[in-house]
């Protein structure tokens, strides 16, 4: 239709960034903004962030609450795979971004949309895992970046909403940037950009200082059914409940602060401090759970997959068949994680100190070392014989005489005797194998 501006649809969060690039947006590409503020478990003013962007200038300002949808099909499908980047991060932000690109794309074809638009930089990940959900789901849409393109310093951005009239929060500025939703906390630049300062106390926000959390210990009992879990001492909850509350119990004994120096798709080291209560206590209860409940064998594959699903959620690759498949995998290993698991909270560590599950794989009666042992003793020495076989056979043919290398100390005894040497002078010249080696 002649005449009728085209609109984009804006994933606000209502910070600087997002509120200059509804003008900047505006008018650079003369079109209508359609602003989308995704609540992933934040704890923000939703309705004041969809007020702010309407008087800036936004066409339609649209609030979702998407923790429901973010916990079943997010966060649960990340704890039930023990999914950390690089052993430590649990992956808050980056499980939030695919959801949101979801979001973005279903309110653009609702609402006659040609574009979309984020508020990231150039130097993330969150990028990545924006542009790629949205191309994914929807590759029609184009992708704009305002922060990416604009090119303007911090100060700069702050002149251009002066200029334009754009509120800016009067409360005085954190000096971090900082992304929140239920799984977690994520925060960095500022001071923390020198990775031999200590994070300063101001950057946490979620957890107590060890040194400020209560003297005597909490505990906790968390049931888990099927690798999910569904209630904190006998009592239900869904699982947007059960998160807050345990962010909050977790949080309380300074329980789930991360400093990780992380390695950014991009290319970047780059440091982030993380709080995640919940997520730090419920991964290591669901992994307690799994040690009653699966074999050896599904529980060292299974780390392997854990790998693999954190960095394709960290890399920007949710929407992937390889983390459909490997999601099948994971559900299909959760069909006996069912149980209890208790844990102790105190003074910044959770620790588990009790586990029960009916169909556990732990077996008194072979275990114990009391009264009802049904474990046959005389049964192991045939077992060893031959678990042990292959190693006596070679070591017999070929490794007793290697004089090199860590596996030469089965060696020297023999070399001992033979030769009396004085105590730290070597029984034979160190490398004369190798000169044997070189003349043969
Ligand atoms: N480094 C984390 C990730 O890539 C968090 C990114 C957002 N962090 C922030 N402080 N704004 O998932």
């Amino acid at each position: 239709m002649a005449g009728k501006k085209e609109k984009v649809v804006l994933a606000y969060s209502g910070g600087l960034d997002t509120s200059v690039a509804i003008q900047w947006l505006a008018e650079k590409y003369n079109v209508d903004i359609i602003t989308l503020t995704v609540d992933v478990g934040n704890p923000k003013d939703f309705a004041a962030a969809r007020e702010k962007a309407l008087k800036i200038g936004a066409l339609k300002a649209i609030v979702i609450d998407a923790k429901e949808m973010f916990v079943k099909y997010f966060i649960w499908h990340a704890l039930q795979a023990n999914a950390l980047y690089e052993g430590q991060y649990p992956l808050a932000t980056a499980l939030s971004r695919p959801l949101m690109a979801k979001l973005l794309v279903d309110t653009a074809l609702e609402e006659g949309a040609n574009s979309v638009a984020h508020g990231c930089t150039g130097k993330g990940n969150d990028q990545v895992r924006f542009d790629v959900g949205v191309h994914a789901l929807a590759p029609h849409l184009k992708v704009l970046a305002p922060a990416r393109e604009w090119g303007m310093t911090r100060a700069e951005t702050i002149a251009y909403a002066h200029k334009r009239g754009i509120p800016i929060p009067i409360t005085k500025k954190s000096p971090y940037s900082i992304d929140e939703c239920l799984w977690g906390r994520s925060i960095e630049t500022g001071v923390l950009e020198d990775p031999w300062v200590e994070p300063p106390a101001d950057v946490y926000t979620w957890t107590k200082s060890p040194d400020k959390t209560p003297n005597k210990p909490a505990y906790v009992e968390i049931g888990f059914e099927k690798g999910i879990p569904v209630s904190l001492d006998g009592q239900e909850y869904d699982g947007v409940t059960l998160i807050q509350r345990m962010n909050e119990l977790a949080g309380d004994h300074g329980i789930g602060r991360i400093d990780h120096i992380e390695n950014r798709l991009v290319g970047i080291k780059s440091r982030e401090i993380y709080e995640a209560p919940a997520a730090t206590v419920l991964l290591q209860a669901h992994q307690a759970l799994e040690a009653m409940t699966l074999s050896k064998d599904q529980m060292r594959f299974k780390q392997k997959v854990a790998i693999e699903i954190a960095d394709i959620i960290y890399n920007g690759l949710w929407f992937s068949a390889q983390n459909r498949d490997l999601a099948a995998y994971i559900q299909s290993s959760q069909r006996y994680v069912t149980g209890t698991i208790r844990t102790k909270l105190f003074k910044g560590s959770a620790q588990v100190v009790g586990r029960t599950a009916p169909k556990s794989l732990y077996n008194l009666s072979l275990a114990t070392y009391d009264k009802g042992d049904k474990f046959d003793q005389s049964m192991s020495v045939g077992f060893i014989h031959i678990w042990g076989l292959p190693v006596v056979t070679q070591s017999q043919v070929q490794l007793l005489g290697d004089t090199e290398g860590p596996l030469s100390i089965i060696a020297p005894k023999k070399q001992l005797k033979k030769t009396k040497t004085a105590p730290g002078k070597p029984a034979r010249k160190p490398n004369r194998s190798k000169q044997e080696q070189g003349k043969g």
